[in-house]
């Protein structure tokens, strides 16, 4: 069962829901993807992806029946802002993000980690990781202040997810 859409206040003021991805969102996403700059790209993909390979991956990632993917919907303009991934693998789930370049550093990315991690736990997952480039200070911030650790590779975090180190009253207000 899917968890109600996930209503949240950013800290410019805009409303934005986090709820499940369904594969009628697939062109959605595939188009807010395709507008990341190519540094959020690079953070994400781990390359200077074009939109060609771009599309791929994502169509890929969309479509793979072991995946989950969360979206983050703007509430007034209902642009796609956010996306979260979780890729199933044998020991538990890979995650992945991705926020809009202009509403980067306004807490979406973290409610994002934490809805991914409820709905992944909802799954029976007990285990995550992720990879985070060295110099995507963001990211590693989001995974800091949510009280995980970073480690060396090849995952820069790797966490159990009923470790007392997930903390949910860690998202921003
Ligand atoms: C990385 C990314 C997903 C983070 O999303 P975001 O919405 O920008 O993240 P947040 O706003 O929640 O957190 C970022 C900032 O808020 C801070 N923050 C988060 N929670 C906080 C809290 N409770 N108290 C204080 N600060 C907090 C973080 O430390 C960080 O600080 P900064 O603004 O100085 O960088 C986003 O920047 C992005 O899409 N980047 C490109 C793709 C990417 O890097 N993906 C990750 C691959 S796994």
């Amino acid at each position: 069962m899917t968890r109600a859409p996930l209503e949240i206040i950013l800290r410019n003021g805009a409303r934005v829901s986090i709820v499940r991805a369904l594969a009628a969102d697939a062109v959605e996403v595939l188009a807010f993807a395709l507008c990341l700059s190519p540094d959020s790209r690079h953070n994400r993909f781990f390359a200077q992806i074009g939109n060609e390979a771009l599309a791929a991956e994502m169509a890929r990632e969309l479509t793979d029946p072991g995946n989950i993917s969360l979206v983050a919907r703007d509430a007034w303009a209902k642009h796609i802002v956010g996306h979260a991934l979780g890729a199933r693998t044998e020991s538990g789930a890979e995650i992945a993000f991705a926020v809009a370049d202009d509403v980067q550093h306004l807490g979406l990315g973290t409610h994002l980690l934490q809805a991914l991690l409820d709905e992944l736990r909802d799954l029976g997952v007990r285990h995550f990781e992720a990879i985070t480039l060295p110099l995507n200070t963001t990211m590693r911030k989001v995974f800091a202040v949510a009280g995980f650790t970073m480690l060396s590779e090849p995952y820069d975090v790797r966490a159990d997810l009923d470790d007392d180190s997930v903390s949910k009253e860690k998202a921003p207000p």
